[in-house]
């Protein structure tokens, strides 16, 4: 144990000194995973590098390529994008296309030998995504034995497979499941009764930390929790909370903070990673920033800053001191003509906020298929302090729900946050909903969606 620490401690410090210099594909100093004899927990940390992203490339998904391809992407095809576990089907593969197995063949493929990070995203809890309805799952709130034995032990039999022991297999926890827990149960004015159940039944904590148990004795899994966004728990009530929150569901049903390689923010949602034309700690006329409309007493106005400082409470907490973050920037561009050019007038907060911010959405709670976006950052590795990558987890041109009443057999509902038409609700301040019409079921391909990110990229393409 104590060698697998000062390893990890060292890597750690190297995270800091190396941002912003290793990019994806980059050759550099490349630790092999896997190597060590299993069985031995020492032995098993030891195995796994600070940040497996440095060194090594990483999985294009090709049945994503295609798709992107087919549609106008060709600059984007050969990035890389996560595969999404997100019902018992896609295990084997959904209407013949891949599944596990054979995207982890073809990742081998592609590996040629050399480190390569296999990206999955693991995504079916019991009563899944119990404040909105777009992705509700397959599983009932009370069907945590289904999600362990026909889900997680499944998934972990084939990535714990021999075969695949020299990838290095990144995981994205169950997006949106702990901050719901937190911000929209109780007496919270967001409350869901659905989120109330969930929470009442510990059946998110108990599921997450199963997987997290699983998966982290597989000495080449890498788990990240996801931690939702700055314009989700970057508000001081919601922050301390959902890090004491994550703590409890990675000790839950045997797991322990080791099993956690760190945390992904800002999944499938749309905010900026960096506003470069005002920070929190500005004022206007003696007003605080913290006073516009737009941030709303948020302590964070971007994702890169939220992540750091969410990796500070995180440690707090009682994670390891060497866990990494990821940001989700496959959507978070907002470039095109409408991107402004500099700060807003200093008439007032709401103007200088207004006219400087590159996220334009109507409100910062809206997250579906919004208008105006465009490709963010593309995929790196150690971008910035404590930050492991820059990752695409929600893969470009998939929509995040359909903005009308689509009949599915995937457990998909109607949220009304996906219709243009919609006029909002306590979740988004009674804003507009800001999604773009026609869209089909989420996870669906969305063409229209696709074109207008590729249009709007920043940088652009
Ligand atoms: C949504 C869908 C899911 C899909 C994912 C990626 O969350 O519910 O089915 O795989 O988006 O596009």
């Amino acid at each position: 144990m104590r060698l697998s620490t000062a390893l990890r401690g060292g890597g750690a410090l190297r995270r800091g000194a190396a941002a912003a210099a290793a990019v994806l594909c980059a050759a550099g100093m490349v630790l092999t995973a896997g190597g060590a004899a299993s069985g031995d927990p020492a032995s098993q940390l030891a195995a796994r590098v600070d940040n497996p992203y440095s060194g090594a490339k990483v999985y294009v998904n090709p049945e994503w390529a295609a798709k992107a391809r087919g549609d106008g992407g060709a600059a984007i095809a050969n990035q890389p994008t996560f595969v999404w576990m997100d019902r018992i089907a896609a295990i084997n593969g959904v209407n013949g296309g891949m599944g596990l197995r054979a995207h982890l063949d073809e990742a081998l493929n592609q590996a040629g030998g050399q480190p390569l990070v296999f990206q999955v995203v693991i995504y079916n809890l019991p009563g899944r995504d119990c404040s909105a309805l777009a992705s509700n799952g397959e599983l009932k709130p009370d069907e945590l034995p289904k999600y362990k034995s026909e889900f997680i032990d499944p998934i972990a039999a084939i990535l714990g497979d021999a075969k695949y022991a020299n990838l290095r297999i990144s995981t994205v926890i169950e997006i949106d499941s702990l901050p719901n827990l937190v911000t929209n149960t109780g007496s919270r004015p967001t409350a869901k009764p659905e989120c109330d159940v969930m929470k009442a039944n510990g059946n998110y904590v108990k599921g997450i930390g199963y997987a997290l148990s699983k998966f982290g004795a597989i000495e080449n899994v890498y788990n990240y929790i996801d931690a939702a966004h700055h314009g989700w728990i970057g508000w001081d009530d919601n922050f301390t909370t959902s890090a004491q929150l994550f703590a409890e569901a990675a000790r839950a049903e045997g797991s322990t903070v080791d099993n956690v390689t760190g945390f992904i923010t800002n999944t499938a949602n749309y905010g900026v990673l960096k506003e470069p034309n005002y920070t929190i700690n500005d004022s206007v006329n003696g007003t605080s920033v913290r006073q516009a409309k737009w941030v709303d007493w948020n302590r964070y106005v971007d994702e890169l800053s939220f992540a750091q400082a969410f990796r500070t409470q995180l440690v707090s907490a009682g994670f390891r001191s060497d866990i990494g973050m990821m940001i989700d920037t496959s959507r978070n561009g907002w470039g095109g003509a409408q991107r402004p050019t500099g700060p807003g007038p200093r008439t007032s907060v709401d103007a200088f906020v207004d006219g400087g911010r590159l996220d334009r959405r109507i409100h910062l709670g809206n997250w579906c298929n919004q208008s105006g976006a465009g490709i963010g950052e593309r995929p790196k590795a150690a971008p910035a302090s404590g930050i492991d990558a820059y990752v695409w987890v929600k893969p470009p041109g998939e929509s995040d729900g359909a903005s009308r009443q689509i009949d599915n057999d995937e457990g998909k509902g109607f949220d009304r946050m996906c219709d243009p038409t919609y006029g909002g609700n306590a979740l988004n301040g009674n804003n507009m909903s800001g999604a773009l019409a026609d869209a089909p079921l989420s996870g669906h391909w969305f063409s229209a969606q696709f074109r207008q990110l590729i249009q709007n990229a920043y940088p652009p393409l």
